[in-house]
């Protein structure tokens, strides 16, 4: 794996796979009261431009977990939102942390914090990608289902970060990939050119969310309007309407198909309460293993 984490485009399957495998133990161990094996005293800076609820919980319970301290950088009490270049932020932080943790708008910045840094970088969310995200929800799949490989993974609704990141972690695993969007709202291109590539019997863009869900094992949601979107939200309720998972689209899927939902959710949009409440193991799952896959990567990143 090279020095940050910046989207899974950067990841090799193998990659994603050994930071499922260490998330696995992490978790087992974390379970069982016993002591990571990891260096003491590691120092993670924060810094969050949007808001967060699991991102930020998560990734401080999982460093103090690991030993270590997690430091919280918002935009508006750091010097970032006064005009401090990332490129200088990302050499100071270098000098005093052992990893920087980054949610912010643009992926640029992202890879920019990386160019300059001279500690490992993570994404933890930007307008183009969620990695954390989809290695937590690929780890809680291969827990509920027992495998990866082979199985039908499905999103319906916004082609936003959480779609991106789906899209390539499935497919470098081995998963077929259907997608539901309306046009306008599509995955990024480089997304959809890089998953053109498997060809349409592995990963297909359909309009119609009853032909992406047929046959599938797990379908995943996500918001109709992300953060920096808001004041889109009326126009997106209207490109939307018809793309939510309820009971009739559930009905076309496999018998046991899950459901995989970031959260926060909009329960009457994007999914409906009922069918939301039938998959809440499986949704909690996936936001406990958002600690575990985290621990992962910093394990892996800073361990080295
Ligand atoms: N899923 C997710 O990233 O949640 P937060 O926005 O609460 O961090
Ligand atoms: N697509 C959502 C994900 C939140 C975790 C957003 O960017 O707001």
């Amino acid at each position: 794996m090279d020095k940050d984490l910046l989207k899974l485009l950067d990841l090799s399957t193998q990659d994603i796979l050994s930071i499922l495998d260490t998330a696995d133990r992490l978790k087992a161990e974390t379970k069982a009261g016993e002591k990571h094996d990891f260096p003491s005293g590691k120092i993670l800076a924060m810094i969050f431009a949007k808001n967060s609820t699991r991102t930020r919980v998560s990734f401080e319970a999982g460093i103090y977990q690991l030993g270590g301290h997690g430091v919280f950088l918002s935009n508006s009490d750091s010097q970032l939102s006064r005009g401090e270049p990332i490129s200088d932020t990302a050499r100071v932080l270098s000098r005093y942390c052992d990893c920087i943790m980054i949610r912010t708008y643009e992926q640029e910045e992202v890879e920019e914090l990386a160019k300059y840094a001279t500690v490992p970088v993570i994404n933890g969310l930007t307008d183009f990608a969620h990695p954390c995200q989809i290695l937590g929800d690929l780890m809680t799949i291969r827990e509920h289902k027992g495998k990866l490989e082979g199985l039908k993974a499905t999103f319906i609704g916004d082609g936003n970060n959480v779609a991106n990141s789906m899209i390539v972690g499935c497919l470098k695993v081995g998963m077929k990939v259907s997608i539901a969007s309306p046009e306008g709202y599509h995955p990024d291109q480089k997304v959809l050119d890089f998953a053109a590539a498997y060809g349409d019997d592995i990963f297909q863009l359909f309009d119609d969310p009853k032909l992406a869900a047929a046959g599938a094992d797990v379908i995943f949601t996500d918001v109709w309007a992300s953060m920096g979107q808001e004041s889109e939200a009326e126009k997106r309720r209207i490109a939307f309407e018809g793309y939510q998972v309820n009971d009739e689209l559930m009905a076309l899927a496999n018998p046991n198909c899950m459901i995989q939902h970031c959260l926060p959710a909009h329960k009457g949009e994007e999914i409906t309460e009922k069918v939301f409440e039938d998959h809440a193991d499986e949704i909690f799952d996936e936001a406990e293993n958002r600690l575990h896959v985290q621990k992962a990567v910093m394990y892996i990143l800073m361990k080295r």
